[in-house]
């Protein structure tokens, strides 16, 4: 691989990062909030920006890289596949579990629901992860898409799952602003209070983990080299084909 040590090195940051914004995310509830509970209160809200952070940020952003791992070229591409679409469905089943919460919380202190632009972003970036979901494992999983079919769809799933995932990462940067504005009441958000400040800083290295993988994502040197390890366990070259993409 071109630029190993330098992609060694973004990897290295991007799990930092990542790590990070989870954990900064859990001091916020736990320190500065009332913590997770399943009972309509605010314990039940605070599930709804772990369990994006965590999920449909943090893993979607690993699950979009996986592929470019040097050490997994070796493995079969298969294998990778079931990784990537078994990581964004387990970001998929968070981003779900974390959008049951607020709705329940909203209904539950008859709060209006799907009013800000938050919300709408939110909602239509759920729904384009779902279909891209759907749409990944029928044609890419599922042994019945041809492959020129493979191979028209391969740019533009590529495309969208990365509009989406920088999409969820603006989301989350709004949903963050919102609610220390709703929630800091005294002192203000406008004092800069600690709170205020920790989750800023969440809000940053959200938006530096987006551009480390968006950058490795987009580096056609790292990509997966298209059949290496069907050169290898294939012998006819049309199944050697049929996982191309
Ligand atoms: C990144 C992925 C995110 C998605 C897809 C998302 C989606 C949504 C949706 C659909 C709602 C509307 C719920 C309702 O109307 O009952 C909502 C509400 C809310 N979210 Fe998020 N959210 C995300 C991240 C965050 C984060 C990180 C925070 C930070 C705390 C947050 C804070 C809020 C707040 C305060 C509300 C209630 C006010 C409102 O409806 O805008 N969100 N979110
Ligand atoms: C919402 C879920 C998904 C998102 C956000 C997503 C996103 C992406 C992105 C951004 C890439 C480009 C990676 C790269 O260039 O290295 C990619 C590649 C790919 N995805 Fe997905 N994907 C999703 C679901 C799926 C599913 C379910 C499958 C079925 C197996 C799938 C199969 C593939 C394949 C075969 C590639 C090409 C890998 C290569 O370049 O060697 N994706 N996906």
């Amino acid at each position: 691989m071109e630029d190993y040590g330098r992609f060694l090195a973004l990897l290295a940051s991007a799990l930092l990062v990542g790590f990070v914004s989870v954990i900064l995310s859990l001091v916020w509830v736990f320190h500065y909030r009332e913590g997770l509970s399943w009972d309509g209160g605010p314990g039940e809200f605070n599930w709804h920006p772990v369990l994006v952070v965590t999920g449909f940020v943090f893993m979607q952003g690993i699950a979009i890289i996986v592929y470019r791992l040097p050490w997994t070229w070796k493995c079969s591409k298969l294998l990778m596949k079931f990784i990537h679409a078994g990581l964004n469905t387990i970001a998929m089943i968070l981003a779900i579990v974390s959008m049951v919460a607020v709705f329940e919380f909203h209904n539950a202190k008859n709060i209006p629901n799907m009013y800000s632009l938050h919300s709408w972003i939110g909602l239509t970036a759920v729904i384009f992860y779902s279909l891209q979901l759907f749409l990944g494992f029928a044609v890419f999983l599922l042994p019945f898409a041809p492959v020129h079919l493979r191979a028209v769809l391969m740019p533009i799933h590529v495309y969208s799952g990365l509009t989406i995932f920088a999409t969820v990462i603006a989301t989350a940067l709004m949903g963050i602003t919102e609610k220390l504005i709703f929630s800091l009441k005294n002192p203000a958000y406008s004092a800069s209070p600690p709170e205020a400040n920790l989750v800023n800083c969440l809000g940053l290295l959200l938006v530096i983990f987006g551009s480390l993988i968006l950058w490795m994502a987009s580096r056609p040197h790292w990509k997966r080299p298209p059949n290496l390890s069907y050169l290898k366990s294939y012998r006819n070259p049309l199944r050697k084909m049929y996982h191309l993409n």
